[in-house]
């Protein structure tokens, strides 16, 4: 439970007989380094005292969303504000239901509306509404929200029921909810990533591009940050959100995405360049739009060849863990390999883009991937699944 050292947690208690753990709890989160500080309901303090809680957590414990003097001192937003997490242990069935509505009318559900961290509850209630459909479409809703659910446990119920229900032991709890604090791979590591077509004006209304998603370099940004890493992500034009922590920088022609990568390379630990890069450009782009010219039945487009981003970023004298993908149509692994020796690449992620069920617009992808050393299929999954895998070989290369 190393992940606990130093960290702000609120342990918000709910009206449930398995309240009196929650003593346990904050015992066991003292112990593994946190501050902590009670939040309770007003059911709760029917099986718990707060002057308990206080004694064990060394802080004052806070019950009321409206009182003036306790707002006073920490209110719901500073204490949103100075929390790194949130366990709740008990969480009651009603619980469930009023934080899967988003209901904000005491401390504690408000606490968690204005918070944008970890969430975990311990749910604590008799097995038959554990079971009862609401209770399961309310976890549902809870967990597509990002709630972490500790449980329950199944057994002797206080009520005299067996079945699932029971609070899990507090050592368990607190287990899993040291997890959501474990360092990520690649916690301390600056990561670039390229991602989406580009586009090359011809004229203010037409341009050269290609049929880059940007999905791919979007969930590699995410598995990044995940796993811990400050991420920048350049990326061409593209109908994604960003995802949130990231830097993201956006360009438009491969001479600004050279650029951009140019600017940003400098202590970067890892650069992956997803980016489907036009390879030409037109030498010349019109200031007006071209106009059809009758007398022709052909028009010729003279292009100039573009920058490769990725051999410069290779080429650079202190140069990051180098990622490129090969999009390929045919010979894809000896089409990958002569990429990855002519551009002095680290790692190359070969990628069958004549398949229609992968690459390009696709939400799911199978990849190779290959090392001077190595070769490895990644079977046909999600984009996010394949990220995750990616970022997990790229730590470690790096950190070994
Ligand atoms: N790439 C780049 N700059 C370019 C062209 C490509 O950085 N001007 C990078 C891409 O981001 C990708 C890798 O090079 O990581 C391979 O891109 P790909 O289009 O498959 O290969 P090319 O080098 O362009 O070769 P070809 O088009 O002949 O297959």
């Amino acid at each position: 439970m190393e992940s606990l050292v130093n960290k702000n947690i609120i342990l918000g208690v709910t009206g449930g007989i398995a309240a009196y753990k929650s003593a346990e709890i904050v015992r066991h989160l003292k112990k593994s380094g946190s501050s902590v500080r009670v939040v309770m309901t007003a059911s709760a303090e029917e099986f718990i005292t707060p002057l308990t809680m206080q004694a064990l957590s060394g802080n004052r414990v806070s019950t009321e969303l409206l009182d003036v003097e306790a707002e006073a001192a920490m209110g719901h937003i500073e204490l949103a504000k100075w929390a790194d997490g949130i366990l709740i242990a008990p969480a009651t069935a009603n619980t469930l239901a009023r934080l899967s509505s988003g209901r904000g009318d005491d401390l504690l559900s408000t606490i968690t509306l204005a918070f944008d961290g970890p969430i975990a509850l311990a749910p604590a209630m008799n097995q038959a509404m554990w079971r009862d459909s609401r209770t399961q479409e309310n976890l549902d809703s809870l967990i597509g929200n990002g709630f972490t659910i500790c449980g329950p446990d199944s057994g002797e119920q206080a009520c005299g029921d067996v079945g699932l229900g029971r609070m899990l032991e507090p050592i368990d709890i607190l287990d899993s909810f040291s997890s959501l604090f474990d360092q990520g791979v690649l916690v301390g590591k600056d990561v670039l990533i390229t991602a989406g077509p580009t586009q090359e004006p011809i004229d203010p209304v037409r341009f050269i591009t290609n049929r880059s998603s940007g999905k791919m370099g979007y969930r590699l940004a995410e598995s990044a940050i995940q796993a811990g890493a400050k991420v920048t992500l350049i990326s061409g034009p593209v109908n994604l959100d960003p995802p949130s922590n990231c830097h993201l920088v956006s360009v438009n022609t491969a001479k600004e995405m050279y650029e951009a990568v140019m600017h940003h390379i400098k202590d970067k630990d890892v650069y992956i360049g997803t980016a489907a890069v036009s390879d030409y450009s037109p030498i010349k782009s019109h200031d007006s739009k071209i106009k059809k010219d009758g007398s022709k039945s052909a028009m010729v487009l003279e292009l100039k060849e573009n920058r490769d981003i990725l051999k410069s970023v290779s080429e650079l004298k202190e140069r990051p863990y180098v990622v490129g993908f090969a999009a390929e149509t045919d010979n894809l692994i000896d089409n990958a390999k002569k990429k990855l020796n002519h551009k002095n690449l680290d790692l190359i992620v070969a990628n069958d883009v004549s398949d229609k069920n992968i690459g390009f617009d696709s939400d799911d992808n199978e990849v190779t991937l290959i090392t001077q050393k190595e070769q490895k299929l990644l079977e046909k999954q999600t984009k996010k699944k394949i990220s995750n895998k990616i970022i997990e070989f790229i730590s470690r290369r790096i950190n070994d």
